[in-house]
């Protein structure tokens, strides 16, 4: 879809600062921020942000955006988004839209480092549940609002596998700037996610289909009714997502890690840290980028597939997507789906491809996938540690997991895991890891070849009666 809105004077400042351009480099088309494409019109690649950084004063050292927490009564800097906004200045301020998002945590994680096999204080877990809607997507939706409300959408749309939904629906109803509609797959949503989109007051669709469907439909759907799209297809989503990078590298007092481990479903975050190291190198803020590793569930592991087994690389711009359309063409010859526990990235056409393969050449990143058994183990270890997370972040702890296995992460490097969402957005899954009754287990977890829980915590039956109560929490504390 486009629009081109007539550009309010506000906006001139950051036209000639800002632009978005066609990731094709034999295309290389660009388009001022006041307009919304979510492909490019010439060529239908993706669209990249992109900064005349000579226009746009950018701090010396990246420390000194540590003035911006003493300016807490300014929502713009109490954001963990905006605060960094002069790595992302492509708004003018009076646009900007936040509800406090990015207030989140970097834990040093010992017992989870312990099990990843990662010597004890080497291992930090980066908490993204703690946004307002439990999940890491509202770094991207504020960035994706703000330049709605630039260019005056009055809907915004999206599909999801729940996350996503339940941010827009979220920034619709707090700021009342957009009418939220969201896509979904049927019976493909946790509940803890779609009560939050119903709740919320976003029109939910739910189409017979999964969210590979639900994310062909929107775009067209959107595109033939004008309608804002706010998938991280969108390009200014991506550049709100960059700051989770800045936020980690604040945490660590500016110092960069060995490995940056997180979850791929469509690969925005992917896709966004990248681009944060690549500019931030440029930028000459920091001397070297970390490794990245993107962890896919192997119930949905397309990009393990492409990367590793049909080397599918960047390419220095030029990757040979015709290799992921000739894959897709497979995966619908033999009618394959995804299908995970980690609901959230049960994706199997990640949009985001191309950008992650570049993330993955800047980053020197490694792929890999793990199954929905390690998925929860690795769960069940995060969740001990006090910070739970839901199955899809706790990929990244299994992906590290299995990384420092195969010695490519080393036992003294220092590793980050993004943690995506909240403990609380899946708990069918968390129940059913922890359940006594067989049943629900394979209900649940069985028929997705689950058949351990090896760090379940149990609840105990007792009868009703003071003795048997005091006896058996004498016998088991
Ligand atoms: N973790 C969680 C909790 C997610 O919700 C998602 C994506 C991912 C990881 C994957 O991130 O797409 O950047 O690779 N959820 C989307 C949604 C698809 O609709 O909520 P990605």
């Amino acid at each position: 879809m486009s629009h081109t809105l007539t550009t309010p004077d506000t906006l001139i400042r950051s036209l000639d600062r800002a632009y978005q351009r066609c990731l094709n480099i034999d295309c290389d088309a660009t388009y001022g921020v006041d307009e919304f494409h979510t492909r490019c019109t010439r060529c239908g690649d993706l669209l990249d942000i992109a900064y005349d950084w000579d226009r746009n004063p950018v701090p010396r050292s990246l420390s000194e955006f540590e003035q911006m927490w003493t300016r807490r009564w300014d929502p713009i800097r109490l954001s963990g988004v905006w605060r960094f906004r002069e790595l992302l200045p492509y708004a003018p301020i009076e646009k900007i839209v936040t509800v406090g998002e990015g207030q989140t945590l970097l834990q040093q994680a010992d017992q989870v480092a312990r099990y990843v096999g990662i010597r004890p204080g080497k291992l930090h877990l980066q908490y993204e549940g703690m946004n307002p809607s439990g999940s890491f997507k509202d770094n991207g939706m504020c960035a994706a609002f703000t330049h709605a409300n630039m260019i005056g959408a009055r809907r915004a749309a999206c599909a999801s596998t729940g996350n996503t939904s339940a941010s827009l629906a979220m920034y619709c109803a707090v700021t009342q700037l957009m009418k939220g509609v969201i896509f979904i797959g049927s019976g493909k949503i946790s509940y803890g996610k779609l009560s939050q989109a119903l709740e919320y007051g976003a029109l939910t669709v739910q189409i017979a289909g999964d969210f590979d469907d639900a994310m062909a439909r929107v775009q067209e759907v959107s595109k033939a009714l004008g309608i804002y799209l706010v998938n991280s297809v969108n390009p200014f989503r991506l550049e709100g997502q960059k700051t989770v990078m800045y936020r980690v590298l604040e945490s660590l007092r500016w110092e960069v890690p060995d490995w940056i481990v997180v979850p791929g479903g469509n690969l925005g975050n992917s896709s966004a840290f990248g681009k944060a190291f690549m500019e931030l190198k440029q930028l000459g803020l920091i001397s070297r980028v970390p490794r990245l590793a993107v962890i896919n569930a192997a119930g949905a592991d397309t990009l393990d597939v492409l990367y590793n087994q049909r080397n599918l690389k960047w390419s220095g711009g030029r990757p040979r997507m015709e290799i992921a359309c000739w894959y897709y063409d497979e995966l619908d010859r033999e009618h394959r789906k995804a299908d995970t526990i980690a609901s959230a990235i049960e994706i199997n056409r990640p949009v985001n491809l191309k950008k992650c393969l570049r993330a993955l050449d800047v980053c020197d990143g490694v792929v890999r996938k793990v199954n929905d058994q390690e998925i929860l183990d690795a769960k069940a270890q995060v969740g001990a540690g006090g910070i739970g997370c839901e199955p899809a972040s706790a990929a990244s702890v299994a992906g590290a997991r299995l990384l420092r296995q195969q010695g490519v992460i080393g036992m003294d490097d220092r590793v980050v895991c993004i943690l995506t969402g909240h403990q609380l957005k899946d708990p069918t899954a968390t129940v059913a890891y922890h359940t006594t009754d067989q049943e629900t287990f394979n209900e649940v977890l069985g028929k997705r070849g689950v058949n351990r829980a090896s760090f379940a915590n149990r609840a105990i039956a007792v009868p009703n009666e003071i003795d048997a109560i005091v006896k058996a929490i004498q016998l088991y504390s």
